[in-house]
């Protein structure tokens, strides 16, 4: 029997699950769009200190220009902190996103399945697991979707929607009018392993990580010559330190064990520096050094 998804209130309450590098970005997208943002993740550390990183964020938009201090007071105003899964019963739409693990996702969607009413719609972050897996998993196929975000989510307006073999069209329509009301620019994708946007970046990173690992140039030089050549705002390199070492491994991983593909297999260097905790940006050291007042740009 299908069931369809609860109407969407406007604004709807939004849950996000998982509060890392994507997790913190999306759930910005939300409050700033006006929604009720709740956030939740299996290591209660991270909710606070990414509640910290959010206001750090929107002072930093405020001293910018970018956002009046009173949406910003808003904004903050509008998060709630969740410390168990059963504090997502309210949520209008989830949005998962936890490590790139199939398994993982699945038991999460099992438990969310039990605590959320049967209409709330799910959605997925993720980069190249297949939306009609997860859907199957969450046991409510007709309202799932996949939302992907880029990266740094709160100043990307891109966003892939991809349906499932059984999302309704009903899900798909509300996923994209969400989207649009809190800013974002929806394009839909059909259900392939790394949609539209990961067939070119993670090549393309991986190729820029084997230039550093075969000795070419320095990642310094390799992210100049991108940005100066070829206009990137941001060097690969650069980018892979924002995504986590962490995340690269386990994005190639799946993606190479789906696709075969050769330019998608994880560089050995990769999985060296995960190994010695140099996950990038995050854990303060990857292809760059970063202390805590470092921007991008420091050499490694
Ligand atoms: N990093 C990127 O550039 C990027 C870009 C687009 C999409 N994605 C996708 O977004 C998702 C998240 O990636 P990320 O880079 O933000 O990861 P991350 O490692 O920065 O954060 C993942 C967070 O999920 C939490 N978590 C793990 N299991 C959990 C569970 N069962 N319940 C609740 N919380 C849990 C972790 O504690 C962690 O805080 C992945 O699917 C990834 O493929 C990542």
């Amino acid at each position: 029997m299908t069931v369809s998804p609860d109407p969407m209130p406007a604004p709807p309450t939004v849950a996000v699950i998982g509060c890392g590098t994507m997790g913190i970005g999306i759930a910005i997208v939300a409050a700033r769009g006006g929604c009720p943002t709740i956030i939740y993740d299996a290591d209660r550390a991270r909710v606070s200190k990414a509640l910290a990183e959010i206001e750090m964020f929107l002072a930093g938009s405020v001293k910018r220009g970018k956002l009046d201090p009173q949406t910003a007071t808003d904004t903050l105003a509008r998060f709630i902190l969740a410390s168990a899964i059963s504090d997502l019963a309210s949520a209008d739409l989830v949005i998962e996103a936890i490590f790139e693990d199939i398994a993982a996702k699945a038991d999460l969607y099992g438990a969310l399945n039990r605590v959320c009413p049967s209409g709330t719609v799910f959605a997925s972050n993720t980069s190249t697991l297949s939306i009609t897996r997860l859907a199957a998993a969450s046991g409510r196929p007709e309202n799932f979707v996949g939302l992907h975000f880029c990266l740094p989510a709160q100043l990307m307006k891109l966003v892939e929607v991809t349906p499932g073999l059984r999302t309704s069209a009903e899900t798909l329509t509300r996923s994209r009018t969400f989207c649009e009301a809190v800013g974002q620019i929806p394009i839909e994708t059909k259900d392939r392993p790394g949609f539209i946007l990961n067939h070119f970046a993670i090549p393309l990173n991986n190729r820029a990580i084997r230039l550093v690992e075969q000795g070419v140039a320095t990642a310094r030089d390799i992210d100049l010559a991108m940005k100066t050549a070829m206009g990137f705002p941001m060097g690969p390199l650069e980018l892979v330190d924002l995504v986590g070492l962490d995340t690269q491994e386990r994005l190639c991983d799946t993606f190479f064990s789906i696709t075969n593909d050769p330019a998608l297999a994880c560089p050995p260097l990769v999985r060296q520096m995960v190994a010695a905790g140099w996950l990038g940006k995050k854990s303060g050291r990857g292809f760059y050094e970063y202390s805590s007042s470092a921007t991008f740009g420091a050499e490694g």
